[in-house]
């Protein structure tokens, strides 16, 4: 070459600190890809986690929770439902009818299915998951394994009638949330529960210490197979407690639950959050939809970081003379409606029974009435969406009400001991 010897290790030079200048920028955006926390997950990763969360996010979108372990029409709260046969047959074309609703996806942005259903096909052997994936929808999975009413040795008895309890599943989550991705889920739920008490001082620090770390811990774990996680740390509404017991402890279990998920440097860009809406107890003096929606937006305020991309409630138990279809349409439109400017994220749905009680009485287990089936769950999950946007008109969803009413199973632990052997 015409360059001397110097001059061409003066261009190396330069070129090596282009590149030493390039390789800072990478790791200062992956870094602050983590929100500062040291990196763990590949850039990729990452990537992809954001995606799916923001596509979860999709404006007046939320979740069809149909992870029940068993029918679910026997947590639908209905009496005539109830007596429809739980089999995995039963199952497989209750759910196949619900997620081929026309429409569907205008409202619904994921569906969460059982382990049991991640690999059912429906009648005319197409994969269930095929059918959300075709509608527009995109499949996630329940990870958790419930609980055992044994519970933490050292605790009270609560309201549900056992100690407080620890949830079962992490030993084996690594490999069957890749499993769960393999067959097509990109998002993953799993539930802690714990129950209110301020004469036992329930929940304990004990029991809410036990409950964000292991929600933390399989968080970081989904997302590192490339699922999103729903953290769902769920304070259950049995109990006679007030609404402002409820807020108190919502807000100290919110805040702990983000400091675990920043010690297991969770992302939050790529993470969602389904907590209890703040309320009164089930026989506790009864707050109106303005202190539901005043209280729970002022807990989350006080302690989600803006990171994290949505926030999707689940609807929780009622009290017997109450719709719990219409009650959770109401509560989540009187947020959107009062605070939706001062909120930073996503605020909507992930509803198991106030989505499907209407269409599972409309459907009672027989194939003529599938349309009307799917035109309830259509209207009811309409509504859902209005509420996200803060204009639900109560009422104007047809519902069946309060007829037929009968006690809800807050999670029907029973049935999930049979089912378990699947997971
Ligand atoms: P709900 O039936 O209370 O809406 O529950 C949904 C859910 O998935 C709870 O984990």
């Amino acid at each position: 070459s015409h360059l001397g010897p110097r001059t061409r290790t003066r261009i190396w030079y330069l070129g090596e600190g282009v590149l030493r200048a390039e390789t800072n920028l990478y790791h200062i955006m992956t870094s602050l890809a983590h929100g500062g926390l040291p990196s763990v997950l590949p850039a990729d990763i990452l990537a992809e986690l954001k995606e799916t969360a923001t596509k979860l996010c999709a404006p007046s979108k939320g979740f069809l929770a149909a992870d029940e372990s068993a029918g679910p029409w026997l947590r639908a709260g209905h009496a005539d439902a109830k007596q429809i046969p739980d089999t995995a047959e039963n199952r497989a074309s209750y759910r196949s009818m619900c997620f081929s609703t026309p429409g569907l996806s205008d409202h619904i942005s994921g569906v969460i299915l059982h382990w049991e259903t991640l690999f059912q096909k429906d009648a005319s052997g197409k994969d269930l998951v095929d059918i959300i994936k075709e509608g527009g929808m995109i499949p996630g999975i329940k990870v958790d394994k419930a609980y055992d009413k044994k519970g933490i040795w050292g605790t009270p008895s609560g309201p549900l009638g056992h100690p407080e309890v620890s949830t079962r599943g992490l030993d084996d989550l690594q490999q069957r949330a890749a499993e769960a991705y393999k067959k097509g889920a990109r998002f993953a739920k799993w539930r802690n529960v714990l129950q209110l008490d301020p004469e036992k001082g329930l929940p304990s620090d004990l029991a809410i210490a036990d409950t964000v770390h292991t929600l933390a811990r399989y968080a970081s774990i989904c997302q590192s197979e490339r699922l999103v996680p729903i953290v769902e740390p769920e304070i259950v509404p049995n109990g006679s407690h007030d609404i402002a017991y409820c807020a108190k402890m919502t807000e100290k279990v919110l805040a702990a639950q983000f400091a675990a998920l920043a010690l297991h440097h969770v992302y939050l860009e790529g993470a969602v959050l389904k907590p209890n809406m703040v309320k009164n107890g089930l026989a506790g003096p009864k707050a109106d939809a303005e202190a539901v929606a005043t209280l729970t937006v002022q807990a989350l305020l006080r302690t989600v970081p803006p990171a994290m991309p949505g926030i999707f409630f689940l609807s929780g138990e009622t009290a017997l003379d109450e719709d719990n279809e219409e009650i959770a349409t109401i509560n989540l439109m009187t947020m959107n409606k009062l605070f939706k400017d001062k909120m930073p994220w996503h605020l909507s749905f992930s509803y198991g029974k106030a989505l499907q009680k209407t269409c599972i009485v409309t459907w009672l287990g027989k194939d003529e009435n599938k349309a009307a089936a799917q035109k309830a769950l259509k209207a009811r999950a309409n509504a859902n969406s209005d509420a996200v946007r803060g204009v639900y008109t109560p009422g104007s969803c047809p519902s069946v009400g309060v007829d037929g009413n009968v006690k809800q199973a807050a999670r029907s632990e029973e049935h999930t001991s049979e089912l378990q052997s699947r997971i």
